[in-house]
């Protein structure tokens, strides 16, 4: 049967202190590919299609509620980490009764949509779905005990394990599907007489048994899905699986990957067709890359759109930027927030760029830094030009017309205009307006002196 999502009451347990990871911030917000974990849990629910995600958070957990606060997010303090039973019983009050809660874990986070709706789907009236996964080894989790009949029976934690029920590889993922209705009357009815005196969500399982309804086990496709994470060596190994799996859909989406292994994405990346990403690479934020676009080893870029046939060469660093057509970008470029290259703008080696607009067919090959810049289209910059944009108190900024040819070693002091056309001369330190057409020279005029001697060193 398949409920309709607004039925579908999806409860993440994200209460736990999380002791293992050694750490000061909540378990749940270590980041994984460049969000915390839990929200990628969160989205994974709501592109169930449910109106609203319950969140069980814990005490001294305020922090997690407002860094993942969202409109359709409802979060229920548990106080006391009494059991993950005690922790569905936070949000049960909210959810009405005939719908279906989908229970989720917040350390749990590379749970697929389609893994969560085929367990939802399978869903038997009345009793309890539960996702189930085959381990090499299930230490640790709890076991699925199955009757003479092979069906579902009880499921035992390792801690109240016998020797033999711990042979079974067969574990429990934490993950199930259960009607409000009558989750509610079996998690009343838990009692936390085991080895570690909780309210275990688990003995659900066989309340359920013992009432005659049917509990039907969904082995999980891909064990990798339902890796939780309890340290930070999880931590790293769930980053992996979750990098490989963005390299996946991007390399079948039509880029070339040099190495899939060899690249992070912590964000989201829209890549057009021929894309081509070398080693070493870290996308952030929203990238998009256009058609033919080529990145070269070791760069990051973070918020930015590289458009098509548009290449960023070896360790550059860009960031809140916009990329025209066919530029061309580095080695060794750092480009900064609120950076615009119209198409074919060439930026070189230890050219630094900030806030400035750059128009179509300008050069800037060589050591230099521009801020707060208009810069039109066809300008040469040579190398070593510096925009002196900051006075020690404010910044200002320095227009530059369409083809004009900046000499090296140029200081542009800002506030200051270098005309359409105009030439300045290498070395000038240029304060003034440089009018349009013209040649500008702004340094000292060089002089001989004939017969000089250089000092020598006396004999001794
Ligand atoms: C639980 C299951 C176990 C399963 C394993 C899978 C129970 C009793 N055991 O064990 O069968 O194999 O998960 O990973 O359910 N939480 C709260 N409040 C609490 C306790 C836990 O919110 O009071 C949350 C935790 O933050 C975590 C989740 O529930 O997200 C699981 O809790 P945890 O203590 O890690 O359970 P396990 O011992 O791993
Ligand atoms: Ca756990």
């Amino acid at each position: 049967m398949s409920p309709s999502p607004s039925l579908l009451a999806p409860v993440v347990l994200a209460a736990g202190q999380g002791t293992r990871m050694r750490s000061r911030v909540p378990k749940v917000l270590h980041s994984l590919a460049g969000r915390p974990m839990l929200a990628h849990v969160l989205e994974t629910a709501e592109s169930l299609g449910s109106e609203t995600v319950h969140v069980v958070y814990g005490f001294g957990g305020e922090r997690v509620a407002q860094a993942l606060a969202g409109p359709s997010r409802r979060w229920h303090l548990q106080r006391e980490q009494l059991g993950t039973g005690h922790a569905v019983a936070q949000a049960l009050p909210a959810i009405e009764d005939a719908a279906l809660v989908l229970v989720l874990y917040g350390d749990v986070p590379l749970l697929r949509r389609e893994t969560l709706a085929e367990l939802v789907a399978a869903w038997p009236e009345g009793g309890i779905a539960l996702l189930t996964a085959r381990l090499e080894d299930p230490t640790g989790y709890g076991r699925i005990l199955r009757g003479a009949d092979g069906s579902v029976e009880r499921i035992v934690e390792e801690r109240d394990a016998t020797e033999s029920d711990r042979a079974v590889d067969e574990v429990n993922t934490g993950i199930l599907v259960a009607r409000a209705a009558e989750l509610r009357g079996w998690v009343a009815a838990l009692r936390p007489d085991n080895a570690q005196s909780e309210y275990y969500l688990t003995d659900c399982i066989a309340l359920a048994r013992a009432a005659g309804r049917p509990v039907t086990a969904v082995p999980a496709r891909d064990p990798e899905e339902v890796m939780g994470i309890n340290d930070r060596v999880q931590l790293a190994r769930c980053e992996r699986v979750l990098q490989g799996r963005m390299a996946r859909d991007l390399m079948q989406a039509g880029v070339t990957l040099r190495d899939p292994a060899r690249l992070d994405v912590r964000g989201r990346v829209q890549a057009g067709c021929d894309v081509e990403i070398d080693v070493g690479v870290v996308l952030e934020g929203e990238v998009r890359l256009g058609d033919r676009v080529r990145i070269g080893p070791g760069c990051v870029l973070r918020d930015v759109t590289v458009e098509e046939d548009a290449e960023i060469l070896p360790y550059s660093v860009v960031e809140q930027a916009r990329i025209g057509p066919g530029c061309r970008v580095g080695p060794f470029a750092r480009i900064r927030p609120g950076t615009d290259l119209a198409g074919t703008v060439h930026v070189g080696n230890f050219v630094e760029i900030k806030n400035s607009r750059i128009g179509r067919g300008s050069k800037v090959n060589h050591l230099s830094y521009v801020g707060d810049t208009e810069m039109g289209a066809g300008v040469n910059v040579g190398a070593g030009t510096i925009t002196c944009n900051y006075d020690g108190a404010q910044k200002h900024r320095t227009r530059v017309g369409d083809d004009a040819f900046i000499g090296s070693n140029t200081a542009l002091v800002a506030p200051v205009e270098v005309g359409r056309g105009a030439t300045i001369g290498a070395g000038s330190v240029v304060t003034r307006d440089a009018p349009a057409g013209t040649l500008t020279l702004a340094r000292a005029r060089q002089t001989t002196v004939p017969g000089w001697q250089r000092p020598r060193k006396p004999r001794s």
